[in-house]
């Protein structure tokens, strides 16, 4: 009988290992907002406050989506498609990234603040 339940007592933990981890990035990623969430919302609908709702922010093209919000000609004509490297390039340093962007933020210097943000915003963005 032993052979049998240990096997399935690992399958169980590698199954439920990644969530623990997922969980514990969210949890991370959602504190890290708290330096984000004067300026932005996240839901479908939200408001746009000094800069725009982020709904839907990944796969498109800055500064693009029809949302109301008046977006710098600077993040307009970057070019920039969001996904996971070029949110980090500009959060990291919004300025040195896209110069004359209206993103009044310091920017996050440590790689895994950006990682765990980032993950958050894909939880919570669609
Ligand atoms: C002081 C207000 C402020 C803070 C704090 C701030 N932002 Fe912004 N954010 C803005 C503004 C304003 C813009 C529009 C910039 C422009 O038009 O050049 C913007 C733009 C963005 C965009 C691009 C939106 C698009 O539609 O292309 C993303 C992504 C973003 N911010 C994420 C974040 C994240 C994540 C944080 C926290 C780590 C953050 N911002 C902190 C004000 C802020």
């Amino acid at each position: 009988m032993k052979p049998l339940i240990v096997p399935a007592l690992l399958s169980v933990l590698t199954v439920a290992a990644p969530s623990v981890v997922l969980a514990q990035d969210l949890a991370a990623g959602k504190k890290v907002f708290r330096r984000c969430n004067a300026c932005h919302t996240l839901e479908e609908g939200g408001t746009n406050k000094v800069g725009p709702n982020l709904w839907n922010i990944f796969g498109s093209t800055a500064g693009t989506r029809t949302n109301g919000f008046k977006y710098s000609k600077a993040l307009k004509s970057s070019g920039i498609i969001w996904d996971d490297s070029t949110m980090s390039a500009y959060l990291e340093n919004p300025r040195g990234t896209v110069p004359k962007t209206r993103m009044s933020f310091i920017g996050l210097k440590k790689a895994d603040q950006r990682d765990a943000v980032i993950n958050y915003l894909r939880s919570a963005t669609r």
